[in-house]
């Protein structure tokens, strides 16, 4: 972990969002914040600096944008995995838990080609029901998944050791309880 007092100064915390006991850490400071924006990006890039990654997953949407910044500095493609019913082409599909409802996810069938080595990027992992869903997906098609980044991780909630347990490399920037 890199924790970093700026980063972390720059995430800002809603109690209660979007339901009753949820601490919800809000990315869209960070975001807005120049200078923490690209330090985070920085910091989610260069552990892989001249490796060859073929292509960086991100998780809609807020993976959205840091796995966008990502793919750019490592001069890798991007691969959108989006909720369902958003992809046009052929998909295969997963439902998935996090901390605060179910869902289902999709990527298309052609995002990567076998073998290819793939970051996954999100902004925060929880409980892993989203990570774990889209590492499902991406290696269904083939990838190889070599590592899993985010910006926050919750670690009472397990997530991060759910995606080790997968055999996957996990890094964040930093943690909250
Ligand atoms: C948030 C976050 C992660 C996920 C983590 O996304 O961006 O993708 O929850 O939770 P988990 O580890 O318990 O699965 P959300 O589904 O709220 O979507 P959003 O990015 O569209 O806001
Ligand atoms: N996704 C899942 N849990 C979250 C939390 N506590 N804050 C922001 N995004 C989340």
């Amino acid at each position: 972990m890199t924790d970093d007092g700026d980063l972390r100064q720059a995430i800002r915390t809603i109690p209660d969002y979007p339901k009753p006991g949820i601490m919800f850490r809000d990315i869209t400071t960070l975001l807005g914040d120049a200078r923490a924006f690209r330090r985070a990006v920085d910091q989610l890039v260069h552990p892989y600096a001249g490796a060859k990654i073929d292509k960086v997953a991100g998780i809609e949407a807020r993976g959205f944008i840091l796995g966008g910044a990502v793919a750019h500095q490592l001069s890798a493609g991007f691969v959108p995995i989006r909720k369902k019913g958003k992809l046009p082409h052929q998909t295969v599909r997963m439902a998935y838990a996090l901390e605060y409802g179910t869902d289902e996810m999709e990527i298309h069938v052609d995002a990567i080609r076998p073998g290819e080595k793939v970051i996954l990027v999100d902004d925060l992992i929880a409980t892993g029901g989203t990570a774990e869903g889209a590492v499902k997906l991406l290696r269904q098609i083939g990838a190889d998944v070599v590592a899993a980044c985010f910006i926050i991780d919750l670690p009472e909630l397990g997530g991060a050791a759910r995606l080790r347990a997968m055999g996957l490399p996990v890094r964040a920037l930093m943690a909250f309880d």
